[in-house]
């Protein structure tokens, strides 16, 4: 897989300029969503390199990463002319991201695009590192293909529009690559001052969040191996997720922040990871967080959910990414039934 080029932007303009810059494209497009059209195009629209580009709107939302829409983009693309040297930007969260970047990777079998990332999610991980694609038959992210941007614009300047919801979803993310990099890193990240954000300060830490990702899709594009160490705090995270769709659907960022509550605590019980990290990052993550709600009746669904999860190689055999200590990494663990019952034990308790 091609290496991407992750820019933090300092100047927007002239980094967006050098970047087009780079392509000998003959048209240009921009995919937005309703809010990011609404919300973000009007602060890049007036750029001289964006002049002339044409306009590409979907509904936003996980609900509408779907073949539909796709092939809605993939149309537009057609009856605007598009070639294989034309050259799509996607302007948004993960969702466009992800659809856009599914849509480039297919259309005349693969034209170039740009992702410039409006929320901390898609800046801190779904924009970086070629996973693209769409949900299909209920299932996430079930068709897609390894296709990264040619580059990656990340304007913190976006932040700016969204809500501490969100700022918190992708916070999550940056926690992990925080858990997963070392103990100065993860040491700034529970120490982050979540109610008065210093955005100057969130800058920095996101571009060392950005590069623990690239190092590691460097070394592993395909998920192979140590790439799986992004899974962490996600196979209990994901059945969260599910869980909570059946009655109020939860951030994906903070299924995960919760997720890794209670896979710390399997690291601490299988692999050591040491007690006194394990409270300082669960004791941050219910500060900002919260809990999620459920009681010992629904330890057979969220286990049901663990057994399906697309991660797991064997049937029935649940993966985990566990961790020794901050920065040693653990893949391919598994826990038994029993085991995951006492680590839902554990986070009612602590977090309630
Ligand atoms: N979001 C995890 C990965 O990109 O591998």
């Amino acid at each position: 897989m091609s290496k991407q080029e992750v820019i933090i932007c300092q100047n927007f303009a002239e980094d967006l300029r050098q970047a087009l810059a780079k392509h000998s494209y003959d048209k240009l497009f921009i995919l937005t969503d309703d809010h990011t059209y609404r919300l973000c195009w009007p602060a890049i629209s007036h750029l001289p390199c964006l002049q002339g580009a044409v306009s590409i709107c979907i509904g936003p939302g996980d609900i509408h990463k779907n073949l539909e829409t796709l092939a809605y983009v993939w149309n537009r693309l057609s009856t605007e002319g598009a070639t294989r040297r034309s050259l799509l930007l996607n302007l948004g969260g993960g969702m466009v991201t992800d659809l856009g970047g599914f849509a480039a990777a297919t259309f005349k079998r693969g034209i170039s695009y740009i992702n410039v990332p409006t929320t901390l999610l898609s800046m801190v991980d779904a924009a970086v590192g070629g996973k693209t694609g769409i949900n299909f038959n209920e299932l996430k992210n079930e068709i897609g293909a390894f296709a990264p941007a040619s580059t990656v614009l990340i304007d913190c300047g976006f932040l700016k529009t969204l809500d501490t919801e969100n700022i918190l979803s992708g916070y999550a993310e940056m926690l992990k690559h925080g858990l997963i990099s070392n103990t100065a890193h993860w040491s700034e990240l529970v120490t982050f001052d979540m109610e008065h954000i210093d955005y100057d300060r969130l800058q920095q830490l996101v571009a060392q969040s950005v590069k623990v990702k690239e190092d590691i899709v460097e070394q592993d594009p395909y998920e192979r191996g140590i790439r799986k160490a992004l899974n962490l705090g996600h196979t209990v995270g994901h059945a969260f997720e599910s869980f909570a769709l059946q009655k109020r659907p939860v951030l994906h960022g903070y299924a995960v922040a919760w997720g890794m509550v209670c896979e710390l605590y399997l690291s601490f019980l299988k692999t050591g990871f040491p007690k006194d990290k394990l409270h300082q990052t669960l004791r941050f993550i219910k500060d900002n967080y919260g809990r999620l709600d459920f009681t010992c009746d629904d330890y057979e669904a969220l286990y049901g959910f663990m057994k399906h999860d697309k991660k797991n190689m064997a049937s029935g055999v649940i993966n985990f990414t566990l961790l020794g200590e901050v920065g040693d990494i653990r893949i391919n663990q598994t826990a038994s039934q029993e085991e995951i019952y006492e680590l839902l034990d554990f986070y009612s308790e602590i977090m309630g």
